[in-house]
C-alpha cells in the first residue's frame, strides 16, 4: 500500500517536472521569436521593398550641426522622397529655427538619445538608437553613418545613384594582428580569429542595420570588455611602465560593426572600404597608427584642388594586410569617396562655394532662415 502510494507521488512528480520542463522549452521558443539573434534574423529576409528606395542620412553630433549649411544645399537638389534624415545628439537637444537655419532638420533629432561618453560602448548604442529609429520607414535600403564634421563632395544625384548600384554595405573590415586591442575575456563567443577593425564611419545596407540593431550578444561584451584608453602623451610616455602601455585600448567604435558582421557571416557582402574619406597626420613621432589623428580641413585646405585630389582617389592600401582595395561598385571602378572628414565651417564654406557639391544658392539658405 505505502509502495503503491509512494509510486502515484513518483508518477506525479515525473508528471509535474515533464510539464515544467515543456513550459520551459514554450517559453524560450517564445523568447527567441521575440527576440532574433543576427543568424536567425538572417534566415528570416523582410519581404523585398517595394517603391523609390531611401538613404537614410545618420548623424552623430554633440550638439548642433555646425556644417547645416552644406547639407542643406546638398538635400535642396534632391527629391524630397530619396532620403531622411536622424541625428543622435545630446539628450534634450532640439533642431528647430533656433538650432539650425535649414528646415531639413526640423524636429529629426531622436527623441530617445543618449549620453555618449568619449571612448565608452555609449557611442555604438547612440549608433544602433539611429539605426533602429531609420529602420521604423521600411522605404530607408540604405544607412550612411555621418559625424557633425563631415561634408558631402559630391551631389545628391550621384551619392544616391552611388549608394543604391551595389546590394553589399560599406565597412571597411579588416584583420588586426599587430595591436593587442583584442581582449580575450570575450571568447569564446568573439575569438580573436573573428576580431575585426575598420572605421566607425560606414554604410550599411538594411539587412545588416537590422543584424546590429537585433544584437543581444556581442554588444554586451563589448559594453563590458572594450574600453578606449585615453590618448597617450608622448612626453609622458616616456616615464611610464611597460605594463601601463600593455593596457587594451579597445576603441569600441572602430571595432564593434565589423566584429559584429565577422561573427554574423557577413564578410562576402561587404565592400571593404569607407565612404569616408579621412586625413590623417602621421607627422608625429611615432610611426604607430595609434597615434595618428585626423586633420582638420582649414579654408587654405579645401582647394579645388585639393579636394580634387580626394576625388580622384581610386584605391587604398591596407598596410596591415598589404591589400590594395580598388574602389568598385558592383564590379564598376569608381571614385573611393563620396563624405570627407573633419572639416572647419571655413573649409565647408569655400567647398560650397566652388560649386562642388552641386550648384550654390545663398539666398535659399537665406529665405529658409526667415
Ligand atoms: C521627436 O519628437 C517630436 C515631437 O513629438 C517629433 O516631431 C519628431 O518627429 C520626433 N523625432 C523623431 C526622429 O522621431
Ligand atoms: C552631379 O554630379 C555628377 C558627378 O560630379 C555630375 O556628372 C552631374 O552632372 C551632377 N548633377 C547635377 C544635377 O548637378
Ligand atoms: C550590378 O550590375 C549587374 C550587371 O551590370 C546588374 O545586372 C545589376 O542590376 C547591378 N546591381 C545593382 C544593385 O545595381
Ligand atoms: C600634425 O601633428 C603635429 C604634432 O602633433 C602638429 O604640430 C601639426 O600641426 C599637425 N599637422 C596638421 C596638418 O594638422
Amino acid at each position: 500500500m505505502a509502495k503503491k502510494r509512494a509510486a502515484v507521488s513518483m508518477q506525479r512528480n515525473l508528471w509535474l517536472v515533464v510539464s515544467f520542463g515543456v513550459l520551459l522549452c514554450v517559453l524560450a521558443l517564445l523568447r527567441i521569436h521575440s527576440h532574433q539573434s543576427p543568424p536567425e534574423l538572417l534566415r528570416n529576409p523582410e519581404p523585398p521593398f517595394v517603391g523609390i528606395p531611401k538613404i537614410a542620412f545618420l548623424f552623430l553630433a554633440r550638439g548642433h550641426l555646425p556644417l547645416d549649411f552644406i547639407w542643406h544645399c546638398f538635400f535642396q537638389n534632391a527629391d524630397v522622397e530619396r532620403f531622411s534624415i536622424y541625428i543622435h545628439s545630446a539628450p534634450g537637444f532640439v533642431f528647430n529655427k533656433a538650432t539650425t537655419r535649414s528646415p531639413f532638420f526640423h524636429g529629426r533629432q531622436l527623441n530617445n538619445s543618449i549620453q555618449v561618453a568619449w571612448g565608452e560602448s555609449s557611442m555604438i548604442k547612440a549608433e544602433r538608437l539611429l539605426l533602429g529609429e531609420a529602420l521604423e520607414d521600411p522605404a530607408n535600403q540604405r544607412f550612411v553613418l555621418l559625424s557633425d564634421s563631415c561634408v558631402p563632395l559630391y551631389n545628391f544625384s550621384f551619392t544616391y545613384k552611388y549608394l543604391l548600384s551595389s546590394s553589399k554595405s560599406f565597412v571597411d573590415s579588416f584583420l588586426n594582428t599587430k595591436e593587442s586591442r583584442y581582449n580575450p575575456k570575450m571568447s569564446p563567443t568573439i575569438t580573436q580569429e573573428k576580431w575585426r577593425k575598420g572605421s566607425q564611419w560606414i554604410t550599411l545596407v538594411r539587412e545588416h542595420a537590422r543584424v546590429a540593431v537585433a544584437d543581444d550578444v556581442i554588444f554586451p561584451l563589448f559594453r563590458k570588455y572594450c574600453k578606449r584608453r585615453p590618448a597617450l602623451d608622448i612626453d609622458k610616455m616616456k616615464n611610464m611602465k611597460p605594463v601601463v602601455q600593455k593596457e587594451h585600448n579597445c576603441i569600441p567604435d572602430e571595432h564593434y560593426i565589423q566584429t559584429l558582421l565577422s561573427i554574423s557571416k557577413l564578410d562576402d557582402e561587404l565592400e571593404r572600404r569607407t565612404l569616408t574619406y579621412t586625413a590623417w597626420n602621421v607627422s608625429s613621432t611615432q610611426m604607430d597608427r595609434q597615434n595618428w589623428h585626423p586633420v582638420t580641413f582649414k579654408y587654405a585646405d579645401a582647394s579645388p584642388h585639393h579636394i580634387n585630389e580626394i576625388k580622384n582617389i581610386g584605391h587604398v592600401y591596407y598596410p596591415t594586410e598589404y591589400r590594395n582595395e580598388w574602389c568598385k561598385s558592383n564590379a564598376t571602378l569608381v571614385p573611393c569617396f563620396l563624405f570627407a572628414r573633419k572639416f572647419s565651417q571655413g573649409a565647408a564654406m569655400r567647398l560650397l562655394s566652388e560649386g562642388l557639391v552641386g550648384p550654390f544658392d545663398a539666398a535659399t539658405l537665406l529665405t529658409s532662415s526667415s
